[in-house]
C-alpha cells in the first residue's frame, strides 16, 4: 500500500516534466540513427546484432514520438554511400525492413501510421521494394503522424532528381525556367509538401549530415548525443526535445 503511494508521488514529477513538453514540439523531427556497429563491438557482438537492436529501438521512438505528439518524423536508416560497407552487412540491412514491418504493420496501422518513404526506392532489392509497397498500401488511408523512412537517401541524390524532374516540366512546356523558385523546387524534393524538419538529432558522438536532408534541414535545430542508436531511450528523446524547446530561432531575423 505504502510502496504503491510512493511509486506514484515518484512518478509525479517525471509526468509533470512530460506534460511540460506539449507544445512548441518540432512538428518534423528527424533522426539519424548512428552507432549501430560500435554498440555491438562494445559487447563483442557482430555488427549485425547492433542493426537489430537499432531496430527494436526504432519500434519505440515511433511509439514514443507518436505519444508526445510529434506529427512528422523522418528516419535515416540506409544512406546512398551505405552501399559501400560489405555485401554480407547491406544484404542483412536490406532484409530488416521485412522483419520490422512483419511486426510492426498491425500496430502502426492501428496508430494511424502513415509511413511514407523517401530515397531512391527503386535501387532496391526486390524483396526490400516488396516491403516498402506492401506497407504504402497498408498505410495509405492512415491519418495520423507521418513516419517517413529514409532508405537508399541521399540529400543530393535528391536535389540532382529534383533538378531534372523540374527540367522534364520546362521541356514539356508547362513551366519555364523563371517559373522557379525555391517554393516550387521544395516540392519536387521527396519530402514534398512536408514542413522542413525543426530538429535534427544524431546519436553516436558524430557531428555531421552524412547528407541527410541538406535542403530541408536549412534552418533546422541540431542536437547531438554521445548515445549509440540502440541506447536512445525516451528520456533521451526529452532530453533533446527540451533543449530544443530552449533553443532561440532567427532565421536570420531579431527574434
Ligand atoms: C547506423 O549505424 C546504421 C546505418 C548506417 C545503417 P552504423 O552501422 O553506422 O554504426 P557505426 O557508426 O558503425 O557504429
Ligand atoms: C549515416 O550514418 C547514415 C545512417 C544513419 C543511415 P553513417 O554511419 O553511414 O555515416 P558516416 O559514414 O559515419 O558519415
Ligand atoms: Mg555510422
Amino acid at each position: 500500500m505504502l510502496n504503491r503511494l510512493f511509486a506514484r508521488i515518484r512518478k509525479r514529477p517525471h509526468e509533470k516534466e512530460r506534460f511540460s513538453l506539449e507544445g512548441n514540439l518540432p512538428a518534423h523531427l528527424a533522426i539519424i540513427m548512428d552507432g549501430n556497429g560500435r554498440w555491438a563491438n562494445r559487447r563483442g557482438l557482430p555488427r549485425f546484432a547492433g542493426h537489430h537492436a537499432g531496430m527494436k529501438r526504432m519500434r519505440q521512438v515511433i511509439r514514443d514520438c507518436d505519444e508526445l505528439g510529434i506529427p512528422c518524423l523522418t528516419l535515416y536508416a540506409f544512406s546512398t554511400e551505405n552501399w559501400k560497407r560489405p555485401q554480407d552487412e547491406v544484404e542483412y540491412l536490406m532484409r530488416l525492413p521485412e522483419e520490422f514491418f512483419a511486426s510492426e504493420i498491425d500496430e502502426l496501422v492501428e496508430r494511424g501510421v502513415r509511413v511514407r518513404f523517401i530515397g531512391d526506392t527503386s535501387k532496391l532489392p526486390q524483396h526490400t521494394q516488396d516491403i516498402v509497397h506492401r506497407t504504402l498500401e497498408r498505410t495509405k488511408d492512415s491519418n495520423g503522424m507521418i513516419v517517413n523512412f529514409a532508405l537508399n537517401y541521399g540529400g543530393r541524390a535528391e536535389i540532382v532528381s529534383a533538378a531534372k524532374s523540374f527540367a522534364r516540366e520546362v521541356a514539356a512546356g508547362t513551366a519555364t525556367w523563371d517559373d522557379l523558385t525555391e517554393e516550387r523546387f521544395q516540392q519536387h524534393l521527396s519530402t514534398g509538401s512536408l514542413p522542413d524538419p525543426d530538429l535534427v538529432i544524431r546519436t553516436s558522438g558524430e557531428m555531421r549530415l552524412s547528407n541527410f536532408l541538406i535542403w530541408q534541414a536549412a534552418y533546422a535545430e541540431f542536437w547531438f548525443t554521445d548515445v549509440l542508436w540502440p541506447d536512445f531511450t525516451r528520456d533521451v528523446l526529452e532530453q533533446a526535445l527540451r533543449e530544443f524547446q530552449g533553443r532561440k530561432r532567427r532565421f536570420g531575423g531579431l527574434k
